[in-house]
């Protein structure tokens, strides 16, 4: 399986910060944006990503993350030229190959997920591998998202003035290889962008999505506006004063995976973090562990 992120887009609300810099490279508490969702995936498994970038930001992402191999990870990378929506980045990341033969799951570089109940449900095999997978989170302000009316079809409305539901759909998504066909075929929508919730809608007619409910305890958030950025990064700061523990954290990630080794791990904190930044001093903490 192939994790594809989505690192495009214009980040307009979170302007005017994102006139001079990428939003997924904003901090949230200690990390970058764009390493929740890396390491959502890393934690179901995943060692091979395309990262989907805009043109600018190509040097600052291979000079945080290199091919990956530092990582025990392989990355490469595709530039969106423009931000055509999310099936279009989706689509310009399976043009790496020309015959792509992987399954993929998607993220979108702006969403933050800590949930191991769901972390364990993708790596059980009550996951249905040969059907498309959302992962559903329940939420107080549905209009800001793609919602579920599960009375209709069930089907998804994309930001709805009178939500059906308090199930949004997050930026996380799973599409088995056989699928991935319909990607390219997606029609630009009235705003002149692809949009997920249509190839998505497309899947549930033909019943080729499943739906999990990510359970109480986890935290979801689109970190790509203001008010979630501040509590996105409220709640790390809340969890690492009471706990001493950071999440993110792709380099101890993949240390305790077994992705890297102690000395890998040690020379990735030297290199990227230094010794006196709090992030460097925090990662050297988690090896006495
Ligand atoms: O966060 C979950 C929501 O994400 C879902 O509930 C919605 O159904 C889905 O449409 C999407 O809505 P957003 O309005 O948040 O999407 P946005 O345009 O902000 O794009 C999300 C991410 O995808 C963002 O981190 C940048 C990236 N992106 C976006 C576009 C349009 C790209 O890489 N390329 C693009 O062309």
């Amino acid at each position: 399986m192939i994790g594809i992120i989505l690192l495009g887009g214009t980040g307009s609300r979170l302007k005017p910060f994102t006139n001079y810099t990428n939003k997924h490279l904003l901090p949230i508490y200690m990390l970058p944006m764009f390493y929740y969702p890396m390491s959502f995936l890393i934690e179901i498994g995943v060692t091979s990503f395309i990262l989907v970038i805009n043109k600018q930001d190509q040097n600052i992402f291979y000079e945080i993350l290199g091919n990956g191999e530092s990582l025990g990870l392989n990355i490469n990378y595709r530039i969106q030229e423009r931000p055509e929506g999310i099936p279009s980045a989706i689509f310009e990341a399976l043009k790496i190959k020309k015959n792509f033969d992987d399954d993929i799951f998607v993220s979108l570089g702006d969403n933050i997920l800590i949930s191991s109940d769901t972390v364990q449900y993708i790596k059980s095999n009550k996951f249905d591998k040969n059907k498309a997978l959302n992962l559903l989170f329940y939420v107080s302000n549905p209009s800001q998202f793609g919602v579920v009316d599960f009375k209709k079809g069930p089907l998804i409305i994309e930001k709805p003035k009178i939500p059906p539901s308090n199930y949004a759909v997050t930026g996380f998504y799973y599409y088995p290889n056989k699928f991935l066909d319909k990607i390219g075929k997606i029609e630009p929508s009235k705003r002149m962008e692809t949009e997920v919730t249509d190839l998505n809608n497309i899947l549930l007619k033909e019943n080729k999505m499943n739906f999990y409910k990510i359970k109480r305890g986890s935290l979801w958030t689109d970190a790509g506006s203001f008010n979630d950025f501040q509590s996105s990064s409220n709640y790390m700061e809340t969890i690492f004063k009471m706990q001493g523990l950071l999440y993110g954290c792709i380099d101890e990630i993949c240390y305790r995976k077994g992705l890297i080794s102690l000395d890998q791990y040690k020379k990735r904190i030297n290199d990227h973090y230094g010794l006196t930044s709090d992030i460097g001093s925090y990662l050297y903490s988690t090896i006495e562990d």
